[in-house]
């Protein structure tokens, strides 16, 4: 297993990083906490592919743990949800002690951060991410917030986890754009920081890297602007090609390359 430590003095943490580290998150729990109360926070569509190996996991390891779901979409991230959300946690009779694990994107994330980092002036949570963007982003850093009708992350809070467990077998079941969603990200850092990185991801002289860029041009048109100055994307790939859709950026680089998407990022 990969451990990860995010050294922040008294408030570090490890992110620990296995295939199938769903199976062995009780095991460390146990030796972190002894938790009286744990309250998995996560969604429906979540739930229906990990939740019952996850529960069955903690109850296996005495572990006494309760459900808590959200709606499945950006919503969630609500004044509305998250006051659902801490009426639960009331009704459920947690306490100080009790813990909360994120168990999804995201949004699971960034809500049951927030609530974590406010219920009973901040309990213990633990980051179990399930899209590519949540395990290389916002599942690490502490960042938690809610949307309001003035904009988004505009309520929220620092509030480090006590651990990130990624599991990349959950990416199993992400849809296809999503995993596209996190590869933007992923291809931001190494555009910003670290040009090597970036290279590790994607061989150069290969042109992949830019077909995702493009495909996802309005959602990430920052990262094309920005790098105006420092560097262009056909500097870095073989050729720049812009598509309009998936399956026209999937077909191209099939027709031209030997690179499928999946094996960029499941290998
Ligand atoms: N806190 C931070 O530092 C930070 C950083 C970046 C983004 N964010 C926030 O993250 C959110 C976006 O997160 P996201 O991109 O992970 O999207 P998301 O959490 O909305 O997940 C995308 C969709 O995939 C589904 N899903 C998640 N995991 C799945 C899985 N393993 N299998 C099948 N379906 C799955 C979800 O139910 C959802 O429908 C935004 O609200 C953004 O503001 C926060």
């Amino acid at each position: 297993m990969i451990e990860v430590p995010v050294k922040l003095g008294p408030k570090s943490y490890n992110i620990f990083i296995e295939n199938q580290l769903i199976s062995l998150i009780p095991t460390i729990l146990k030796k972190e906490v002894s938790p009286k109360n744990i309250i998995i926070i996560s969604q429906d569509i979540i739930l229906k592919n990990y939740g019952k190996q996850l529960l069955d996991n903690l109850s296996n390891n005495s572990l006494k743990c309760e459900i808590i779901t959200i709606s499945n979409s950006e919503n969630a991230k609500s004044l509305n949800e998250y006051q659902k959300v801490i009426k639960q946690l009331f009704d459920f009779k947690c306490d100080r002690s009790s813990i909360i694990l994120a168990l999804g994107g995201g949004v699971v994330g960034d809500l049951a951060g927030f609530v974590a980092s406010t219920f009973m002036r901040g309990i213990k949570y633990y980051q179990i991410p399930t899209t590519l963007l949540s395990m290389v982003d916002s599942s690490i850093g502490g960042k938690t917030g809610i949307n309001t009708k003035q904009g988004k992350n505009l309520i929220g809070s620092y509030h480090q986890p006590k651990a990130v467990f990624i599991d990349p077998y959950l990416l199993k079941s992400l849809p296809i754009e999503e995993v596209y969603s996190g590869l933007g990200e992923i291809v931001k850092y190494g555009f910003i920081y670290n040009m090597q990185f970036l290279e590790k991801m994607v061989p150069p002289n290969q042109g992949a890297v830019v077909v995702v860029v493009a495909e996802h041009k309005l959602k990430y048109k920052s990262i094309v602007q920005g790098m105006g100055n420092k560097i262009a994307p056909h500097a870095f790939a073989k050729e720049t090609v812009f598509v309009s859709s998936r399956e026209k950026a999937q077909a191209y680089l099939q027709q031209h390359y030997a690179i499928v998407f999946d094996d960029v990022v499941l290998k």
